[in-house]
């Protein structure tokens, strides 16, 4: 695991957007496996700005989400299928046919699942995989104890991540019980992972994904066993690593000789 600390949260994020748009320099025709949530809308705000530079163009790539709740149809102002349009599709050169989310409103939300899957196998794979992190240490919505080796599929969301999320709906209660979302297993299968963690709320998890024992208990634990995963914190996320002066001697302020 690359582990990159920056000083700032705003450096952390432009890690993050140079490493994508490093990318799809690269490989202009990337699948990006694309996050939601309060961490990446700063990422994306920074895609838009490198967008409108010329520096990262979307134009050949295809994405597909990590998750969506359930009952929750796309153009329902908290469905992910909303935030991804308002968040990066609008303003840059992506093609919508390219861009992947499960249906919430699926009549079947199993068969949806196991179709969104499939439909990810049959583009040969995430290339690059964004992630954020939960508190309780989830990724997509793997909640503590799914099994490592998961597939997409239906997952029911703990209290305290409809707690957390409860800041996006008008109620606690309207926050969906249940969401579709890519396993573990899924995500292991990409070809590099990007997951970025900001501020002193997602330390311990930090902490536990890191440098704890590999375990369902802490979802991103299994990170461990990905053969590419870059991390990167500002430093209040890092701030309960023990070995965390050996991974700024490794990457000085979060410098990653590969931007
Ligand atoms: C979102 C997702 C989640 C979030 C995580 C952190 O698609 O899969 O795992 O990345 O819940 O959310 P924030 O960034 O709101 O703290």
């Amino acid at each position: 695991m690359k582990v990159l600390i920056h000083p700032t949260e705003g450096a952390a994020v432009d890690c993050v957007a140079d490493l994508i748009a490093a990318r799809l320099a690269r490989q202009p025709d990337a699948v990006l496996g694309l996050a939601t949530g309060g961490t990446m809308e700063a990422v994306y705000r920074r895609l838009i700005v490198l967008h409108r530079e010329g520096g990262a163009s979307f134009a050949r790539a295809r994405s597909f989400n990590l998750d969506e709740y359930v009952g929750l149809p796309p153009d329902h102002p908290c469905s992910y299928w909303h935030y991804m349009r308002d968040q990066l599709f609008a303003h840059v050169d992506m093609d919508p046919a390219r861009a992947h989310l499960p249906h919430g409103d699926a009549p079947d939300a199993e068969a949806e699942a196991a179709r969104y899957e499939a439909a990810i196998v049959a583009a040969g794979d995430i290339g690059l995989q964004l992630l954020g992190l939960g508190a309780n240490g989830h990724i997509g919505f793997n909640e503590p104890t799914s099994s490592l080796a998961s597939h997409t599929r239906l997952k029911t969301l703990t209290r305290s991540t409809r707690e957390a999320n409860a800041r996006f709906f008008a109620r606690f209660e309207d926050v969906p019980r249940l969401a579709i979302t890519m396993g573990i297993g899924t995500i292991l299968r990409a070809d590099e992972v990007l997951l970025l963690a900001l501020g002193p709320g997602k330390a311990e998890a930090v902490a536990r994904m890191v440098e704890g024992p590999v375990s369902a208990v802490c979802p991103a634990s299994a990170l461990q066993m990905h053969r590419k995963a870059t991390v990167v914190l500002d430093e209040a996320a890092a701030s309960q690593l023990a070995l965390r002066s050996y991974y700024e001697e490794v990457h000085p302020e979060g410098r990653d000789a590969a931007i």
